[in-house]
């Protein structure tokens, strides 16, 4: 059972020291936020100096210090909605917990009355016991996430009650260190909420079906990098002969089939496997193993580069062919290509992609064969491959790029139309987008994490 969990490190958050007018600082160095020391819990510490009040300018620059405010709230809410993710999580472990004591003091009953049994039953029931028993501990340990979490919004909150009380006491200074400070402090926070919101994927739930639409094979989605109020949905219908992209402003108009935006190509794509990440279009051109980026911003080609040794065009397709040879998609992590080539026999090559370049950055083999993968998606830098397309699929088999490793598993999946051709996660909405026989369909994902607050990497 151990190893069912990935163990996430280091678990980076913000701690207030609180802000010391010191004779030490020189006044133009003005406000000094550091961000860098890590405690021995492994947490980072942030120190917030501020100069000695006698010694600062009285230029008001409160504008600044509004934005800087600003920013801190924008933080907050993004723990807010982090903290609600994880606290779906933690009901679902909550509820795994409780059944498994309720399994423990039934055995217990059982043990006790051992005779109404038969030993062979007996034996297995309590071998089946003991693989458990090393989840409660590690249940134990999941519900300190949520602590750390609910610690870290109040730290924020400090942080944010003590820059108000700078503001009203001594007045503006000069914050343009301090600026960059907590600009390099937010994106420090915004890898440490990657981190926290990583996990392994234990459970997929849905489909929700959110439209009835197009032919039994194309693709949607949304950009994971898009700002939180941009929800424009983008639809490319069919596997082949098709160049047009139609997008929407949001999923309501999706539904209503208000389409805001068409986009040309200027060449035909293969498979239903593109992905749009930050505000462009990737997709593989028809009969090659060329990677196109088409920015929808300037309408234009901005990117074109083969795929090395790449099988495209039906020789290394999902199982249910239909050109699906190169998939790209993305997870919080970046941009990844999935394909098979002649060299690793037809298995599954995993690339991450610059999303600038399309250059490979690197590149992991595995031993599962493209041609028997039903679908495959890739969350927080681990790649899952479903056994099929039809009913009945599962994810069947994983590989962790960060370990090199795989490991076979067992996540049903409810293909409810019995065909899938599309099946990708999208890291912002933490959701699976499938297109499934002509159906829009979305599915949660249950992420299981462990943080240890040592760091170990
Ligand atoms: C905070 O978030 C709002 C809405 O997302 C945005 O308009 C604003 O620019 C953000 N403020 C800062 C300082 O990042
Ligand atoms: C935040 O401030 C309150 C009141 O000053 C203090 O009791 C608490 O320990 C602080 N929390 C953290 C996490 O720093
Ligand atoms: C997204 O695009 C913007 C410019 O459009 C760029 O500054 C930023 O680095 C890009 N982000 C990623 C993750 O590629
Ligand atoms: C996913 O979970 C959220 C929160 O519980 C819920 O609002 C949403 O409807 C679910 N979506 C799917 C596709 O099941």
């Amino acid at each position: 059972m151990r190893a069912l969990f990935v163990v996430l490190k280091p678990l980076c958050f913000l701690a207030l020291l609180g802000y010391c007018p010191s004779a030490t600082i020189r006044p133009k160095e003005g406000w000094q936020v550091y961000s860098s020391a890590q405690d021995a819990d492994g947490r980072c510490i942030c120190t917030v100096v501020a100069p000695e009040q006698n010694l600062c300018s009285r230029d008001a620059k409160s504008r600044q210090l509004r934005q800087l405010l600003e920013k801190i709230q924008n933080m907050s809410q993004s723990i807010e909605v982090l903290n609600l993710r994880t606290q779906r999580d933690f009901q679902y472990v909550m509820k795994m917990e409780s059944q498994m004591k309720g399994l423990r003091s039934k055995f217990r009953q059982i043990e006790s009355n051992r005779r109404t049994l038969l030993t062979k039953n007996f034996q297995e029931l309590k071998g089946k016991m003991n693989e458990l028993q090393p989840l409660i501990p590690v249940l134990e340990q999941y519900k300190t996430d949520a602590t750390l979490i609910s610690q870290f919004k109040q730290e924020i909150r400090n942080l944010s009650l003590v820059l108000t009380a700078i503001q009203e006491e001594i007045g503006a200074y000069d914050y343009e260190e301090l600026q960059q400070r907590v600009l390099g402090l937010e994106g420090r926070l915004r890898n440490c909420m990657n981190k926290l919101t990583c996990g392994k994927l234990m459970k997929i739930t849905g489909p929700v079906t959110v439209k009835t639409s197009g032919t039994r094979f194309g693709a949607w989605m949304t950009d994971p990098q898009a700002s939180p109020n941009n929800n424009k949905v983008w639809y490319m219908d069919s596997y082949t002969n098709n160049k047009i992209v139609r997008e929407y402003k949001s999923v309501s108009d999706f539904v209503a089939g208000v389409e805001s935006r068409t986009y040309n190509l200027p060449f035909h794509w293969a498979g239903t496997n593109h992905v749009v990440y930050n505000g462009s279009l990737y997709y593989n051109k028809y009969q090659s193993n060329i990677i196109v980026r088409y920015s929808f911003e300037s309408g234009r080609v901005t990117t074109q580069r083969a795929l090395e040794s790449a099988g495209f065009h039906n020789v290394y397709p999902y199982t249910w062919g239909g050109f699906s040879d190169i998939d790209l998609m993305a997870d919080e992590l970046g941009l990844w290509a999935i394909y098979a080539t002649n060299q690793n026999a037809g298995n599954i090559v995993i690339s991450q992609l610059d999303p600038l370049t399309i250059q490979v950055l690197n590149t992991w083999n595995t031993e599962y064969s493209k041609r028997n993968a039903g679908e495959s998606f890739m969350i927080c830098g681990t790649l899952y491959i479903t056994n099929s397309h039809l009913t009945g699929a599962k994810v069947y088999y994983s590989y962790s790029t960060k370990t090199s490793t795989y490991e076979y598993m067992d996540i049903p999946i409810h293909n409810q139309y019995f065909h899938m051709s599309m099946l990708d996660y999208n890291a912002r909405d933490r959701a699976l987008y499938g297109w499934n026989n002509g159906h829009q369909v979305l599915f949660n994902v249950t992420l299981f994490h462990i943080i240890k607050t040592d760091d170990e990497s």
